[in-house]
């Protein structure tokens, strides 16, 4: 029998349900959740403190180099911390927004990035969700999803988000920011967005959370069983 923790990648397009489905996943089963959208928003938010403009590579390049960002539980809820101080509600801001997918896009942004993701899942018993995860950061991960939902159900939950953190976006402004961030992710060079030939499809749309939950931890427990008959 193998106690050996699992390697759980989730990726799909923005306001899928990802994040939200990865950190009750990983509360359920004891492992480290790690959203990987946070840490690009973190770094992102520096660009814009520091005023680099956002197609000035070198400038951002450089700036990865010397960045430390952490996650941490607090409670139930994961708190990201940016050279040491929690950034976790600017991260979440529209200008962040609109400017983490140019600059995620940087070679050297991702490689930072990555080689830091790599080194929290080295010894499995992680959810990690992205958009990469399952392609270049965990291509031999356990178990794969690719999430999906309909444009009007993301748009809806991400301006509840928003509306719950005091930010009040009109419907069709959010369409339209998730529609040019998908874009933007699915069409860039590096590492854009794109479904892993061995994911699990899952569309979220008309799911409530508790189901999405439900649905990757039966996927998980299955090959759990697997392992175990080995
Ligand atoms: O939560 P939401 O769906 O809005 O997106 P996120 O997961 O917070 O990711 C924000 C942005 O970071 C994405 O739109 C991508 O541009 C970038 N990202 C990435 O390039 N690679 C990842 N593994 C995760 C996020």
């Amino acid at each position: 029998m193998t106690s050996r923790k699992l390697v759980i990648a989730i990726d799909g397009p923005a306001a899928s349900g990802k994040s939200t489905t990865a950190r009750l996943v990983a509360a359920r089963l004891g492992y480290l959740h790690v959203d990987t959208g946070a840490m690009y928003r973190a770094f992102a938010l520096k660009v814009l403190r520091r005023n680099i403009a956002i197609g000035d590579r070198q400038g951002i390049e450089s700036l990865v180099a010397g960045t430390h960002v952490a996650l941490a539980l607090q409670g139930d809820v994961l708190r990201v911390f940016l050279d040491g101080e929690d950034v976790s509600d600017a991260i979440r801001s529209p200008e962040v927004s609109r400017a983490v997918s140019p600059v995620s896009g940087y070679p050297e942004v991702r490689r930072a990035m990555v080689r830091e993701q790599r080194l929290l899942g080295a010894a499995g018993g992680i959810v990690m969700d992205g958009r990469d995860i399952g392609t270049v950061v965990y291509p031999d991960a356990d178990v794969k999803f690719f999430m999906v939902a309909g444009i009007e159900a993301r748009a809806r939950r991400r301006q509840e988000e928003l509306t719950g953190t005091g930010t009040a976006i009109p419907l069709e402004a959010v369409v339209q920011d998730i529609r040019e961030r998908d874009a933007r992710d699915a069409g860039r060079a590096e590492s854009p967005l794109r479904r892993a030939d061995d994911a699990i499809d899952i569309d979220t749309s008309a799911l409530t959370i508790e189901e999405q939950v439900e649905i990757v931890l039966k996927a998980v427990s299955g090959i759990l069983q697997e392992r175990r008959k080995r």
